[in-house]
């Protein structure tokens, strides 16, 4: 029995994944660090610090140093995100938001990002869902399992009543080991440990999620 939607915010219901990618790319590109797509890939869904020591690949620099290229990062993202309106939810996401709501299933929104709250601020979401919790509230970013574990419980659900909705491998990992249901949005290379692997929220009903997740034959539990 299914009582809770838990979403990943950038990715998921946005497109603010390309924000922080762009944000990325504009530091590496200023200090000369080599950095791609696909370097990024791996950087989805993981915490701040995280993203920087990838993108460093093993270089080392000092904390000073480390704190100003992601307070730098920071502001190129903050920049992209000021122009947003609740325009830039992705197809499908206030669709599902609604239906979900009326069928009263509960919603929280899991985040490991520290600009979750104004990203959702710009998106006029807060009517929409049950519960935030971000990356300010948790120690452990993803792929640990703490975010949604937290999302949760302040909803009111247990993990094997919830569904996890993610568009990052780091994600969808955390999901399996909070011991809830996963829907990966995205290719198979990245969310293929998903129960359910759909390409994005476009078109995607409840209906639809419940018999896929049904069909994964789950049994984490
Ligand atoms: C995640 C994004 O949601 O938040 C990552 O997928 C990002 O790309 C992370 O690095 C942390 O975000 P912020 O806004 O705290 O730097
Ligand atoms: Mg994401």
């Amino acid at each position: 029995m299914i009582k809770a939607f838990l979403f990943d915010l950038d990715g998921v219901l946005t497109d603010t994944s390309e924000f922080h990618y762009r944000g990325w790319k504009r530091l590496a590109d200023e200090e000369g660090l080599a950095f791609d797509r696909a370097d990024n890939e791996a950087l989805r869904g993981v915490s701040r610090r995280e993203s920087l020591l990838l993108m460093l690949k093993g270089r080392v620099i000092s904390e000073t140093q480390m704190e100003a290229w992601m307070e730098r990062k920071n502001a190129y993202y903050l920049e992209l995100v000021e122009k947003m309106t609740p325009a830039d939810l992705l197809p499908g996401a206030m669709e599902l938001l609604s239906e979900l709501r009326a069928a009263g299933i509960k919603i929280a929104i899991a985040s490991s990002s520290k600009n979750a709250g104004l990203v959702m601020d710009r998106l006029s979401l807060a009517p929409a869902i049950d519960a935030l919790v971000d990356g300010n509230m948790v120690t452990l970013s993803k792929p640990a399992p703490d975010l949604f574990l937290k999302a949760a419980e302040l909803v009111g659900t247990r993990p094997d009543e919830s569904v996890v909705v993610e568009d990052a491998a780091a994600g969808v990992e955390a999901g399996i080991a909070g011991g809830m249901w996963t829907v990966g949005l995205g290719p198979v290379e990245r969310v293929g440990m998903a129960d359910l692997v759909i390409p994005s929220l476009e078109d995607v009903h409840l209906a639809q999620i419940l018999a896929g997740l049904e069909k994964s034959g789950h049994h984490r539990i």
